[in-house]
């Protein structure tokens, strides 16, 4: 999959940040074989292209779920008590901040300021925000998209 994308920016100058978003419209992430496969093909050096992508939040090194779940722990929220969001869902997926369930089904962030700080304290799952949550809300809005998703 990755050979045409390595065709096109092969021996390119400023390759590297165009070949690792072309990665990551592949494969939604960068898998480790993907760098070492661009390293040998195009030369760029490994390391030098694992800290550009721990640079830049646009690329992950890990895969991510279908329903990225995005917890504010800015100020407002985290006035708000955003940790027990966070802990609750934790609890309710068996899975930490960062990680993704093993179904691919959802990945648990916590982000900096949602813009919404009214609504603290917030999570946002795709493009829909919710506001003003508790643990035990945020646990109930995961499980209906949970059967949403297996309907
Ligand atoms: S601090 Fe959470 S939305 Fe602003």
């Amino acid at each position: 999959m990755l050979e045409p994308l390595i065709l096109k920016y092969r021996g390119k100058k400023g390759n590297m940040i165009p070949l690792l978003q072309g990665t990551m419209d592949i494969y939604g992430y960068l898998p480790r074989k993907a760098f070492e496969k661009i390293s040998v093909e195009t030369g760029l050096n490994l390391s030098d292209m694992f800290g550009v992508a721990t640079f830049y939040a646009q690329f992950r090194l890990n895969p991510v779920g279908k329903n990225i779940i995005k917890v504010c722990h800015g100020t407002a929220c985290h006035v708000q008590n955003a940790k027990e969001i966070t802990e609750a869902i934790e609890e309710a997926l068996k899975i930490k901040d960062g990680e993704t369930t093993e179904d691919r089904l959802f990945t648990l962030e916590s982000v900096a300021c949602l813009g919404c700080c009214s609504l603290a304290p917030v999570m946002m799952i795709g493009e829909q925000t919710y506001g003003k949550l508790t643990g035990n809300e945020s646990v109930k809005i995961i499980k209906n998209i949970r059967i949403a998703e297996s309907n």
